[in-house]
């Protein structure tokens, strides 16, 4: 999916958006929102943040800035931001997720709620969420991926071929994901209806990476005598 058929399809949906995806996604935004245990302080990233659904759920001694891909739906959630003074949340950016104008390491925790089938490239995502979080930080992504239950695996294979339509993919591999982007899952659970979406708490692979890397730089040791 490119950025243009997202952003077209984005356009279409951010009128109804709410009525539609508010109630049915509510729990999982409220679990992963509860899961990442912000503290006060904190600065949050939410990409894909769209109408600004999630904002009234985080605690309000917490900075947090949310982007998106599509005007119309930034334009509900900066809306939601002034009628419900959510002084909290610092700035509402027209950004792609994939290509972050942000620092690195900039972020305690980064959050994508039912994003990752949307964008174009899922590894680039996870990539720019690692950098602009900072080392000891953690990443937290709650979607659908696809089922192991045979019937709906292929009924979402069949839907596969309207996915720029859709504006989301609706056969993406929860283990081919993780693969993929060599995501460090800390803990997956199933959340809102019978557990059909996924919520994944992982750690930054920045971290990983350092602590692979440490008894490298030491050096070698040599015997001495
Ligand atoms: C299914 S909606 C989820 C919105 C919100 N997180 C929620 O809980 O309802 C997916 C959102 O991701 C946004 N999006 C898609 N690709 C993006 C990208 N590359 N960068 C930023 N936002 C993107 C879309 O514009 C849309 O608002």
């Amino acid at each position: 999916m490119n950025i243009e058929a997202i952003q077209k399809a984005y356009r279409r949906y951010a009128r109804f958006y709410d009525f539609y995806f508010g109630v049915v996604f509510h729990r999982g935004r409220k679990a992963v929102i509860d899961r990442m245990n912000c503290q006060p302080g904190e600065k949050i990233l939410e990409v894909g943040v769209g109408t600004g659904l999630s904002l009234p759920l985080y605690p309000e001694n917490v900075y947090v800035t949310g982007i998106d891909i599509s005007p119309e739906m930034l334009k509900r959630a900066e809306h939601r931001k002034a009628r419900d003074a959510l002084d909290n949340v610092l700035e509402l950016r027209l950004m792609d997720a994939e290509q972050m104008q942000f620092a690195s390491n900039e972020f305690d925790k980064v959050v994508a709620a039912y994003v990752v089938p949307v964008v174009s490239n899922p590894k680039a995502l996870v990539a720019e969420m690692c950098r602009v979080c900072k080392p000891d930080g953690e990443l937290f992504i709650v979607n659908h991926f696809q089922s192991q239950n045979p019937l709906i695996k292929r009924m979402e294979h069949l839907l596969s071929p309207f996915s720029e339509t859709l504006g989301f993919r609706t056969d993406l591999s929860l283990e081919a994901f993780i693969h993929d982007t060599e995501l460090d899952v800390l803990e997956r659970s199933g959340v809102n209806l019978f557990g059909y979406w996924t919520m994944l708490r992982a750690r930054n692979k920045k971290q990983r990476i350092t602590e692979e890397l440490l008894p490298l730089q030491a050096g070698p040791r040599f015997a001495s005598g």
